[in-house]
């Protein structure tokens, strides 16, 4: 079922979990996320960036995404978000399409551009009821074959003082964060990824929007947990689930050598995607009552 993004964020700050935000590229991990949140019986946040709507057109993703959710799960909330636009026109379009949420990632802006960019989008979205998400500070991309790369996120982190300000001055919904979150999977200096969970705390202190965790894939659920406790409503994860769609792929096309229908080679990968995002969506659901 299609509900606004609103809906799903009043519930999560009342009962203090964090939603599932899973990026989708085509039907089968389309499938396999709504798959996964029907197994969890949890709402989800079902989002595509601008590049996947242009590789499939974004009236055929977006009408994909919305006939799903709509008929495949019925029984689910289901928000729609545009994940990292980058213009104003990827906002125009996802918000011409039906999404309730966009994200205007300006954050490679300095700060004053940031939030001019960002509040333009606002004043617009607000008149379409329209959630925005901005981001401030940067989560930062990590490169495949994470073993190879070593990433200090320190440099990049948000600032608490400049939150309240971004906030304030942009009229943003969500906010996203930088917190020693990076896309991708990576390797620290000083071991497995670490949230600075002080940091967190000071920017929850200041500002008065729900918080978003991007990058969240290989961040372990110990830490997770303690985010959300610290104000994260909203956590992305995008690498898991194609790691999910690749590994079994390549299983599905290693076991049935000889099979060329099309479906029967990419029905594994409904399932596996499903499997991952229910168990994210378990985690997420955590509540510290
Ligand atoms: P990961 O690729 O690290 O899961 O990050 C997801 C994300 O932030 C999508 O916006
Ligand atoms: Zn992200």
């Amino acid at each position: 079922m299609l509900v606004h993004i609103k809906k799903l964020i009043q519930q999560a700050k009342k009962e203090k979990y964090a939603i599932g935000a899973f990026d989708t590229f085509n039907l089968e991990i389309t499938l396999g996320i709504i798959q996964g949140a029907k197994q969890a019986k949890r709402p989800i946040i079902l989002q595509v960036t601008p590049t996947t709507l242009k590789y499939a057109g974004i009236e055929s993703m977006s009408y994909l995404m919305k006939t799903v959710a709509q008929n495949q799960a019925k029984n689910i909330p289901i928000a729609l978000h545009l994940d990292h636009g980058k213009t104003f026109s990827d906002i125009v379009e996802c918000i011409k399409a039906g999404f309730s949420s966009v994200m205007i990632d300006a954050s490679n802006l300095s700060f004053d551009k940031n939030i001019a960019l960002t509040k333009k989008v606002v004043q617009y979205a607000r008149q379409h009821n329209v959630w925005v998400q901005g981001e401030l500070g940067r989560v930062v991309k990590g490169k495949q074959g994470y073993d190879k790369l070593i990433i200090e996120p320190e440099e990049f982190l948000t600032d608490p003082d400049q939150a309240q300000e971004f906030v304030k001055k942009t009229k943003i919904h969500t906010l996203a964060v930088a917190i020693g979150n990076i896309h991708g999977l990576y390797k620290m200096r000083h071991g497995v990824p670490r949230l600075f969970l002080s940091r967190l705390k000071e920017i929850q202190k200041r500002v008065n929007v729900p918080l978003v965790l991007h990058g969240a894939s290989g961040i372990s659920s110990a830490q997770i947990k303690k985010a959300i406790s610290l104000g994260i409503r909203i956590i992305n994860i995008d690498t898991e689930i194609r790691m999910a769609f690749k590994q079994s792929l390549i299983q599905s096309l290693k076991v049935n050598k000889k099979e060329y229908d099309p479906r029967k080679i990419l029905f594994p990968t409904i399932k596996n995607v499903a499997k991952i995002v229910k168990k994210k969506i378990l985690i997420f659901g955590f509540s510290k009552k």
